[in-house]
């Protein structure tokens, strides 16, 4: 029998007021757990399947905060939880693809405990066609809530606990900033912190300025006094998160403080490592590149998209800059950050992307000497304008162009690694290896991933490794004093 749903708090989103940006101020605003809501998780567990980016995996660290200052523990396994929120990404046909699967696979739990909450939460729940489908064959589901609204859980899970009724309440456009939100975080050395929301660059190919809403910075004295609070927790590295960090501060244009000065104000917080991620070639400053050089806790790292090598392909994705431009804005952040190890996201196969535009991201790609690239082919997303273009490239022509160039992107990873053979780097111990539990693994400066022999015990600190092998995607090594 499906239950109704509760049309109190029925919303459900609609693309083409996602797409509207408005200059309206976003106001700040402090989450507090209302009394009613303390003790609703008392004896009851809860589990987070996380998919997508680290922006996800940052929201995904909110819920559980929010869901255990209810209560609630973490499950141990599916079949112990009282709630299971799928936090999931829209980005492209299979990662939703994915889900439509694990959705399936979790109706079995819903039979066996029918008090169970099963919640789909993230970016495909921003998408109009998912909720409609959602609604109509997947009837198990008993809660829908979008990335503007995790913190309001608490009053959804009141409903769909004690009410037992659907609740479908997904906010088209962002809200205001929610500061004060708890978070329950997954590492204890290595945290995330987000610098800004949304996106307001408008790609033609991604779905996220729609999932994600307008570009909106947190305040520096937000930003500031989380990382404080983590160094006083023991942390040793952060993350700063944004889909466009580059674009830091420039929704509030009247005081200047952008991203290089932010980068600055962390240095100076004596967290040991500071990393960010991602940034746009186009508002990548030369501001931004002297903070990197200047601030020795700003790790050598940069992940700088380009997508395509192609200007033809480029224009029509709106990256709003030129194969030469990114070539002379790379060119710029190696000059001043000598040693710099960059790497990049590549799409293949953009409808109307011909051989020849094939050929001028190969050579790109040669010419930029990335150290390593996500590539992916091209994925309709319904609701962007590139899901009308025309697309006559055959899939298979597509699958190897993606094989093509995956050879060209190894072979950078390769020269990445092998330039610290007999150097020693330092390393942050994340854990022992997935291969070998004899063996420690972690992250070098210059984000390689690095394997040596070493006392569990080094586990969440930074130790000196001498390079001895260099492989495509890892280094090996022997611990030094
Ligand atoms: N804001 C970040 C990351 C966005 S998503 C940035 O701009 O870099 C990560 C990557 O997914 C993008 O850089 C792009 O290469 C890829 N991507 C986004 N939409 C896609 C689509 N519709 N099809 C294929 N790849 C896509
Ligand atoms: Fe998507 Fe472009 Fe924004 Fe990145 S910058 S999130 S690719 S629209
Ligand atoms: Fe995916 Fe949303 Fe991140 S679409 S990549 S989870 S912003």
């Amino acid at each position: 029998m499906s239950k109704k749903i509760n049309m109190d708090k029925y919303f459900a989103p609609d693309l083409s007021q996602a797409r509207k940006r408005t200059k309206k101020i976003i106001e700040e605003v402090q989450f507090n757990l209302r009394d009613a809501h303390q003790k609703i998780g008392f004896n009851k567990t809860y589990l987070i399947h996380t998919y997508g980016c680290q922006g996800n995996e940052a929201d995904s660290e909110t819920m559980a905060g929010i869901l255990e200052l209810m209560g609630f523990i973490k499950a141990i396994s599916e079949e112990e939880s009282d709630i299971i929120i799928m936090n999931t990404c829209a980005i492209r046909e299979n990662a939703e693809n994915r889900i439509w699967g694990e959705l399936g696979r979790l109706k079995a739990y819903k039979r066996r405990n029918p008090d169970l909450i099963l919640a789909l939460a993230g970016c495909m729940a921003q998408e109009e066609n998912v909720v409609k489908k959602v609604l109509k064959t997947y009837q198990h589901v008993d809660l829908i809530f979008g990335t503007h609204n995790i913190h309001k859980i608490p009053e959804y899970i009141e409903t769909a606990m004690f009410a037992k009724e659907r609740v479908v309440e997904v906010y088209s456009t962002e809200g205001e900033i929610v500061e004060n939100l708890p978070k329950t975080r997954n590492h204890k050395f290595k945290a995330w912190v987000n610098i800004m929301f949304g996106c307001d660059e408008f790609c033609t190919y991604c779905i996220v300025p729609y999932t994600r809403g307008k570009e909106r910075s947190r305040s520096k004295e937000e930003v500031i006094a989380e990382v404080k609070e983590l160094v006083e927790l023991g942390y040793k590295e952060v993350t700063l998160l944004g889909q466009n960090v580059n674009a830091y501060g420039k929704d509030k244009i009247e005081d200047g403080y952008t991203f290089g000065d932010l980068l600055r104000d962390i240095n100076k917080l004596q967290i040991d490592r500071i990393r960010f991620t991602t940034s746009h070639p186009h508002d990548l400053d030369k501001k931004t590149m002297e903070a990197i050089r200047d601030c020795e806790h700003v790790m050598p790292f940069f992940h700088l998209p380009v997508q395509s090598g192609s200007n033809k392909v480029l224009k029509k994705m709106n990256r709003h800059y030129t194969k030469e431009s990114y070539l002379n804005v790379l060119n710029q952040l190696k000059e001043i950050v000598p040693g710099i190890s960059v790497t990049t996201d590549i799409i293949v196969g953009f409808p109307s992307e011909t051989e020849e535009d094939f050929l001028e991201t190969l050579d790109l790609v040669e010419k930029a000497d990335f150290e390593g690239a996500f590539t992916f082919v091209f994925s309709k997303r319904e609701g962007t304008p590139a899901a009308k273009y025309e697309d006559l490239t055959p899939e298979e022509d597509k699958k190897q162009r993606l094989y093509r160039l995956n050879e060209k992107v190894n072979a950078g990873y390769l020269r990445g690694t092998t330039r610290f053979l007999n150097q020693t780097v330092k390393v942050l111990v994340d854990g022992v290896s997935k291969h070998n539990d004899e063996v420690l693994a972690g992250y070098s400066e210059h984000q390689k991933l690095v394997n040596f022999k070493g006392d569990p015990s080094l586990i969440g600190q930074i130790v000196n490794v001498k390079i001895t092998v260099a492989k495509t995607w890892f280094l090996l090594g022997e611990l030094v004093d």
